[in-house]
């Protein structure tokens, strides 16, 4: 059932567990997080990014496979279709492709021009019973093969963006997209407990969900953390898993692989990968 992420992040938020958003790519991999989440009863949230989107064939593309998956597969657990930092026009156009969910990652303008552009996305998104998500403190990552440290956002900052009216809130508390550094100094609980305190009620979003201790997501679960994003982990995964059947040679003598089998390995590794996390985030039985 496609729906805002409103309601099953505040379920989360009050029974301190996390819903997960994982990223897709293609059919193997909607299909897999959407089977995997009816399977364990769970609420789930499918990113899509707005290169992934543009990879899709564009956002109408992604809804149309995503809502037919949904009827076709009998998928009855709430899912919501979420852009991924989106950008101010990429969210007006996944509102309008049908998406359920937006994020607008405003992080990077000055702070009275990331208030001005998302209280008027908070307007649309509300008037079309859709949930927004907002960033405060940009999350770090690689980029150019420099590995950045995560900001941590400024807890006051959080408070003015969480006051217009957003359903949840990405602060920095020091995570980064992709794998950890080995120097990695593990997320910041104090911003994390301050930002908690300043925003109350507020499902908090933390982004950079692969490789991140299992202690340390318990932690922030505890700390007010409701969402988590999850993207290379399944890349990683589907990767090794498609390789390893390359590998063994699988080929229909002359005729090359069979597409459907070729990706069939993938398919069940990011179902066992997305399995994984919804019990660590303890999503389980929770539609
Ligand atoms: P990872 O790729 O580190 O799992 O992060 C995903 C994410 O935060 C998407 O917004």
């Amino acid at each position: 059932m496609l729906v805002s992420a409103t309601e099953m992040l505040k379920k989360a938020k009050a029974g301190k567990y996390a819903v997960g958003q994982f990223n897709i790519n293609n059919l193997e991999w909607a299909k897999a997080v959407l089977l995997t989440a009816q399977e364990n009863n769970s609420p789930v949230i499918l990113g899509v990014s707005e290169g992934a989107g543009k990879y899709m064939g564009g956002f109408n593309t992604v809804m149309g496979m995503v809502n037919g998956l949904i009827k076709d597969q009998n998928i009855t657990v709430p899912v919501a279709v979420h852009l991924d930092h989106g950008s101010y026009d990429g969210a007006k156009n996944a509102l309008a492709a049908g998406f359920s969910s937006v994020m607008f990652d405003g992080s990077h303008y000055p702070i009275d021009e990331n208030i001005a552009k998302t209280k008027e996305l908070v307007e649309l998104a509300h008037s079309q019973g859709k949930s927004i998500e907002a960033e405060v403190g940009s999350i770090g990552g690689e980029e150019d093969g420099v590995v950045g440290k995560g900001e941590v956002a400024d807890p006051q900052e959080c408070k003015l963006i969480a006051d217009l009216g957003v359903d949840m809130l990405a602060a920095g508390i020091g995570n980064i997209h992709g794998s950890y550094p080995e120097n990695w100094p593990g997320l910041e609980f104090g911003a994390l407990d301050d930002i908690q305190k300043l925003t109350g009620d507020m499902p908090l979003v933390l982004h950079g969900g692969t490789g991140i201790p299992e202690d340390m997501i318990q932690k922030a679960i505890s700390l007010g953390v409701s969402k988590i994003n999850v993207n290379t982990e399944c890349q990683l995964t589907f990767a090794a898993a498609t390789r390893k059947y390359i590998e063994e040679g699988k080929d229909q003598q002359g005729k090359g692989f069979d597409p459907r089998k070729l990706l069939a390995p993938g398919f069940q590794a990011i179902k066992d990968t997305v399995k994984e996390k919804m019990e660590l985030f303890g999503s389980v039985g929770k539609a």
